[in-house]
Formats: structure tokens, sequence, C-alpha cells
């Protein structure tokens, strides 16, 4: 029984070898990876240090807000490097975090978890065990404009951020 099984599994094995490869690659053809509508969110000369600016992106189903913070942080962008946006949706069951001017975090009524704006949407405590997924923003300094391009991070409830 052992050689007949251990024949089997050697020769699963080596099937499995082969076509883990060529699965692999089908996966990869066959993923569908749809690009991030580009959405002009504000002007920098429009912004107030540390007051929020409420948007959606991708797409109306998913809000997020922009704030500028004031000094240097990671993932800033505009001519401080200072201006970050984050998904509102919170990583723990989905409610609306808001954010708190008075420590600069994010926070979720609905089981009290706290993240960071400052450190890229860096959960603090709570009930959730992800970060709040941020947005990539890019600042073109001619328009002055804050674009948002991309998102770092899987948004509440999604299977992918782009639907
Ligand atoms: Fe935010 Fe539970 S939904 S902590």
């Amino acid at each position: 029984f052992l050689k007949i099984s251990g024949g089997v599994a050697a020769g699963a094995g080596a099937s499995l070898a082969g076509v883990s490869t060529a699965e692999a690659k089908e996966v990869e053809v066959g993923r569908t990876t749809l690009p991030y509508p580009h959405k002009v969110v504000t002007r920098t000369r429009e912004l107030k240090v540390n007051v929020p600016v409420n948007f959606n992106f991708p797409d109306a189903s998913s809000p997020c807000t922009l704030i500028k913070m004031g000094r240097a942080v990671p993932g800033g962008v505009g001519p401080d490097q200072d201006i970050v946006a984050y998904s509102t949706l919170c990583t723990h069951m989905g409610c609306s975090v808001s954010y708190d001017t008075a420590t600069r975090a994010f926070r979720c009524p609905c089981h009290y978890s706290t993240f960071d704006a400052e450190l890229s949407g860096q959960m603090i405590c709570g009930q959730a065990t992800e970060d709040l997924p941020q947005i990539v923003l890019q600042y073109d300094s001619k328009s002055d404009t804050v674009t948002a391009v991309s998102v770092e991070g899987l948004i509440y409830g999604r299977q992918a951020n782009v639907l």
C-alpha cells in the first residue's frame, strides 16, 4: 500500500508541479484588474490645515476624507508633503469613521476603532485588524490640483477596489 500510495503521491506531485505553473500563468492572464479612474479632489490653495474634505473614490459608493496635516507625513503630497486621504469605511465592519481634529485620528462610532491619519491610517486600537486604506494622491504644481489615482489596501466589503 505504501509503495502504491507513495507512487501515486509522487505522480500526483509531479503532475501538480507541472500543472501548477501552467495554472498560475492562466490565473495571471485571466485576472481582471480594472484601472483606477483619476479624480481631481481639490486645489491646495483651498485647503486649511487639519480641516477635512470629504469626497468619493474610486466610485460614488466609496466615501473618503482628505486632510492637510500641516507637517510632512508618510504618503503625503503637495508642496509640504502633508496632504493625505483615506477611505472612511471602517475595516472592522464597514461603519463610517470620522476625522477627529483634536487627536488627528479617525474614530469609528460602532466599536471604537481608531486609525492614525499621520501614519498611513495605521490602526491604533479597537476591533479592526486592518489599517484604513490610504488613497494614493498626486499633486500637480502647475494646476495646483490634488488628484486621487489609486488605493493602498482593500476598501471594506470589496473583493476589488475598482468594481
Ligand atoms: Fe468600526 Fe467595528 S465597525 S470598529
